[in-house]
């Protein structure tokens, strides 16, 4: 059986990230998404700038998985006081930010943001996907010290990905049209778990 490890990503991690999510965020959205909303996302999300704010500001905590020692998938998370930042400034330009929908700001549990679950390609359906899921409850669970919270996610209503985190306990807790730059949107299920 092969090793499975996880690890928290610093600034040198970011080429491995980005060469999982050249293969990953294609595959999961061609089908969903056009050329030129693919390109702009990916440089939205993964560009050398923008992985350099997030991971270096500590915006984003993304861990790494590796198989046998091969990095092979990823997940970040953002804590509750960088989603209330969040809050303020997406929320001011009036995009795309689950913070501002009212369900969300009613919440009084700490909010913590699942941004990215992605694994190659090629490593789907053994399993790793409910490992990289399992790890982001641990480190909420961790982070938040016991106090009751909740790990929501933005997922595109046609991503399959939506019935994987049904299966894993998620429940759909709202449904918005996220606005971009140059008009793209990202139509998205919001969905929540309960953290312990
Ligand atoms: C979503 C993703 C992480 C799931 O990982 P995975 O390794 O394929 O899933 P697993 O093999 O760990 O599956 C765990 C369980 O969920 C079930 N499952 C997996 N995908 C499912 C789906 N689309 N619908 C329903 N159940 C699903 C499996 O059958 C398995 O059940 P079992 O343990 O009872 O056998 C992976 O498919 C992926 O990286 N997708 C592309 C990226 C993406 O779209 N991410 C979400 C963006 S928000």
């Amino acid at each position: 059986m092969n090793k499975i490890t996880l690890k928290k990503c610093q600034i040198k991690d970011i080429p491995e990230i980005r060469k999982i999510a050249s293969k990953a965020f294609p595959e999961a959205f061609s089908s969903i998404l056009n050329n030129e909303q693919m390109d702009y996302m990916m440089d939205m999300m993964y560009g050398e700038k923008a992985l350099t704010i997030d991971i270096g500001k500590g915006d984003q905590n993304y861990f790494l998985m590796y198989d046998d020692g091969e990095p092979c998938g990823y997940i970040s998370i953002t804590t509750p006081d960088r989603f209330v930042k969040e809050r303020i400034e997406i929320c001011n330009k009036k995009n795309g930010s689950p913070a501002n929908m009212q369900v969300i700001k009613d919440c009084k549990k700490p909010i913590y943001l699942l941004h990215k679950v992605y694994l190659l390609p090629e490593k789907k359906g053994c399993g790793l996907g409910r490992l990289l899921f399992q790890h982001a409850e641990d480190v909420v669970s961790e982070m938040s010290k016991g106090k009751p919270s909740i790990m929501i996610l933005q997922v595109n209503r046609k991503n399959p990905a939506v019935d994987f985190y049904k299966y894993l306990g998620m429940r759909i807790i709202g449904q918005q049209d996220f606005i971009l730059d140059h008009g793209f949107e990202m139509n998205d299920f919001v969905m929540a778990i309960d953290i312990k």
